[in-house]
């Protein structure tokens, strides 16, 4: 592992993964195409952008051209793919730029590197990094996912993600390419863009507005501190074996209303105010379709590779709570893009 492409790199989890590996990678060099989608930003990196064992490229995966011409140019070996739409609420509205980035984007992308591959004939690794919505929805009764459960994904969003998991899959059993999967349940951490729960909430709760929980605030959800996925992402690389995924969550089961209640109790307590921002919790029509439980079974990844959690959700949660109080300007930015404001009129005004 030396000549990293990492796509999607100015995302959330993507830029995460970049600092982890200059932490942990002193040889490495590490190109990151990303298309600067509205939840991509060079700020995520504006600290490493001088380092220089890292490289932006502006770009598209869709653009077959120019991704063969990265893996050619940077004697790529290690690609890790994050590149992909992402929230559930946007691929009910408009699923088509899912088709494209998740389906189409993931395929034009997997050409490139099976070509590349056939000629290079070195050491290679495709990482493909996904979700384990691509396993639908559990009953509260059962057990949570093993990497031999049958995919049944039931948003837009992770059929989009399940149809690139198995084109990846297909490209190791007909082609030979080396390729790595890892399913990883919902993360929260520094860098998330605030339409996903955590820092919409954490945000809303600074500013006093509502708190808009979905329906009952019943469904539960598996939470992962990014830099725990991160290290999986990065054992996985090291030691994962060709040919296989492996699943990887947190292990709690808190219900979403918890979390919310969580997050207010931790801003009362770090922005103190004479009410509670419990007051603002607001429930709000349901998600058409909402999966109602997710639950992660991690333990061929615990047993082959030895990786287990370090964070749990109290100290991951208030860490996370004071880095967005601590990151005005990163908030302030986002605030300001005329297209976040026409989400959040889109998805909750009137919901
Ligand atoms: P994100 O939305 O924060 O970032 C996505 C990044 O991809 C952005 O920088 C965007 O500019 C870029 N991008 C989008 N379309 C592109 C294209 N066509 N070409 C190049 N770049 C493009 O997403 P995230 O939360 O960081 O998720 C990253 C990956 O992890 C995704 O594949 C997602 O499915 C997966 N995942 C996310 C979670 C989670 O909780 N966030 C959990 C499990 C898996
Ligand atoms: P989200 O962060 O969008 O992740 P995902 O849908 O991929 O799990 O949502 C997490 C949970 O929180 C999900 O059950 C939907 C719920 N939710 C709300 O209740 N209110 C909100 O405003 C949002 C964005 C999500």
């Amino acid at each position: 592992m030396k000549n990293f492409l990492v796509t999607g790199g100015a995302g959330f989890i993507g830029s995460n993964f970049i600092h982890y590996l200059l932490d942990h990678e002193p040889e490495c060099q590490i190109y990151n195409l990303d298309a600067l989608t509205y939840s991509g930003s060079l700020e995520n990196l504006r600290d490493v952008e001088k380092d220089p064992r890292y490289h932006f490229i502006k770009g598209d995966i869709c653009d077959g051209e120019n991704d063969a011409l990265i893996f050619k140019e940077n004697r790529i070996d290690t690609v890790v793919h994050f590149a992909a739409e992402t929230h559930v609420d946007r691929s009910i509205l408009g699923p088509g730029q899912f088709v494209q980035t998740n389906i189409v984007g993931t395929y034009t992308l997997l050409e490139a590197a099976r070509y590349y591959y056939a000629d290079s004939k070195g050491s290679f690794r495709f990482h493909h990094i996904s979700t384990d919505e691509v396993f639908g929805t559990l009953r509260p009764d059962e057990p949570a996912w093993t990497e031999s459960v049958a995919y049944a994904p039931s948003s837009p969003y992770s059929a989009s993600k399940a149809s690139s998991d198995h084109l990846v899959r297909s490209y190791g059993h007909t082609y030979g390419l080396p390729f790595t999967i890892t399913n990883c349940s919902n993360n929260y951490g520094p860098y998330q863009f605030p339409e996903k729960l955590i820092p919409l909430i954490i945000l809303n709760a600074l500013e006093k507005k509502p708190l808009p929980v979905y329906g009952d605030g019943k469904q539960i959800r598996d939470w992962l501190h990014v830099q725990d996925h991160c290290e999986a992402i990065y054992m996985v690389l090291k030691g994962g074996t060709p040919g296989s995924s492996y699943n990887i969550g947190g292990g709690n089961q808190p219900t979403n209303l918890s979390i919310v209640e969580l997050i207010c109790d931790l801003v009362d307590e770090m922005r103190p105010k004479s009410s509670s921002r419990r007051d603002l919790i607001h429930f709000v029509k349901d998600r058409p379709g909402h999966d109602r439980r997710y639950a992660m079974d991690s333990s061929k990844l615990q047993k082959e590779l030895g990786w287990s959690p370090h964070y749990t959700l109290q100290t991951g949660m208030r860490e996370t709570v004071n880095w967005y109080l601590e990151h005005p300007k990163w908030v302030a930015a986002i605030h300001k893009q005329v297209e976040y404001q026409a989400w959040v009129e889109k998805n909750y005004v009137q919901r």
